[in-house]
This record gives structure tokens, sequence and C-alpha cells, in this order.
């Protein structure tokens, strides 16, 4: 199970989707793998002190010498590795260039290493460039976090072109597992308005854990905690508590 947490647009919930949704399956005795592919890093420095990190994602895609295994660094949780990004990855582009397998890079290079592991979340870049392509090619998986916000569903049709063009050859068998709508104010008519629409676009897909607005959730990046260890009670850890469990009953 390889599961690319996507969306171009920017600021929606992917980082947040991907570190905890990876420390709820640590726990259920998965050997969890965490792979970040934004150059911001985020991912990355929820779980790592970006400072000891020797080697990131960016010598996996160019060096061929560099495998999975020499990047990926032990979190703090039991069961989940980081395979660590680094700034380094906004050059891939350019870098790449000319290259005939661009595409298939991280797929190639997951294989060797993905058999260490049950589950594997990547955390994407805000663009549907080159790593999220790659990120796609190498997933069974997809899941879209959506943003409660007047402009939520800006974009999806860009994301989901995408995903039909990665299908039609080279990961014919990529499932969209569903969208997860995040930062969600039920107080408001506006957000109740905003589920309307992404249900009517997305159906059944649409998962029912809802992630509201918390500011724990904000902050637990900044103490290298998943929200179920900074802050375990909140609705934040009930909330992607339950996306996991509905996760695992869909895959
Ligand atoms: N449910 C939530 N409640 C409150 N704040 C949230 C919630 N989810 C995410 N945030 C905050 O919103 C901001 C954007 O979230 P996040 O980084 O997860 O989005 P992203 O899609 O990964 O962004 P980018 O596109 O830049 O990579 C962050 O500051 C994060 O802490
Ligand atoms: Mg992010």
């Amino acid at each position: 199970m390889v599961i690319s947490i996507a969306n171009q647009k920017g600021g929606v919930g992917k980082t947040t989707t991907a570190i905890n949704l990876a420390a709820a399956f640590a726990p259920r005795k998965k050997r969890t793998l965490l792979i970040d592919l934004d150059p911001q890093a985020n991912s990355t420095m929820s779980y790592l002190d970006i400072m000891q990190v020797e080697k990131s994602m960016y010598d996996v895609f160019v060096d061929p010498t560099v495998t999975m295994r020499d990047v990926i660094c032990p979190s703090s949780l039991q069961n989940l590795s980081v395979a660590p990004s680094r700034i380094a990855l906004a050059k891939l582009e350019a870098r790449m260039v000319g290259e005939l397998d661009v595409h298939f890079k991280l797929k190639d290079r997951l294989t060797a290493a993905a058999a260490d592991y049950d589950a594997v979340v990547i955390d994407c870049p805000p663009a549907l460039g080159l790593l999220t392509v790659n990120a796609l090619v190498a997933s069974s998986h997809l899941l879209i976090p959506i943003q409660s916000s007047y402009f939520a569903l800006e974009g999806t049709d860009d994301l989901l072109e995408t995903i039909e063009k990665v299908r039609a050859r080279a990961n014919p068998t990529l499932k969209i597992l569903g969208v997860v709508i995040t930062m969600h104010d039920k107080r408001t008519a506006l957000a109740r308005d905003i589920r309307t629409q992404i249900d009517k676009v997305f159906g059944k897909k649409v998962f029912r854990t809802v992630i509201t607005k918390s500011v724990r959730l904000e902050e637990s990046p900044a103490y290298k905690e998943s929200i179920f260890k900074f802050a375990p009670d909140s609705s934040g850890a009930t909330e992607y508590y339950r996306l996991c469990e509905e996760v695992m009953d869909r895959v």
C-alpha cells in the first residue's frame, strides 16, 4: 500500500494529513515509511532535525549509487521511518531534463525498499510537476485533501486530468482512495455549502471523517510530534484516527 497525498493547491492540509496518517498506521504494528517529496521539507521537519539530514530524496533521484535505504531515517515513533526531503529537490526538474525514465524514477527506487514496509505515505509538493507525477506513478492509491474554503474545488479538474494521464500508460491501477475535507468549520453556513459542493463532485469518494480547524493540529509539527502524542484528546487526534480507520477499510 503506497498512498500519495496530493493536491496542487498550496496549504490545503497535505502535510498535516501525511504526517498524522503515517503516525496513525505505526501503532497498528504497520511498519510505515513517510516519504517527503516537497522541497519545503515540512514533513521532514515534523519528525527529524533537518541539520542532521545528510542525504535526501534528491540524492535518490539524481545519484544511482544512493538507494532509498541510504536516506531513510528512523523517527522518534516506533515503526515510523522518514525518507527526508531537502530544498535541493526544487532543482530536480531542471536536472532531469532529457532523461528517458523521469516519471519512473521513484517507482524504480522504491521497489527495493518497499518490502521493508507495510504502508508508505508520500507527501507531495503543491504542484503537478515531476515530483507529484513520480509519486502518482509509484502509488497504489491517492488521497486528496481539500480545504473547506470558498475556492475548495478550484484546480481539481487539472488534478483529475493528471490522474487520467498517469493511468493511461504509466500506472493503470492507480486508485483514488478518497477525498478528505480539511480545516472545516462546522459552525458556518459557507462551510456547509462547500461540503455539499464537494459531495456533488466526488460523491462516495468523500471520507465520512472531516478534519476540523484546530489550533492543536497547527501547533503539533513545531513540537516534532504527531497529533496523537502532542494532544491525544484533541479533536484532531480523534479525526485522524478515524480517517486512518476509513483508509484501512478502503484499501
Ligand atoms: N485542521 C487544521 N486546523 C488548523 N490548521 C491546520 C489544519 N490542517 C493544517 N493546518 C495548518 O494549515 C497550514 C497548511 O497546512 P499543510 O502544511 O498541512 O498544507 P499543505 O497542503 O501541505 O501545504 P503546502 O501546499 O504548502 O505543502 C499549516 O500551517 C498547518 O499547520
Ligand atoms: Mg505540505
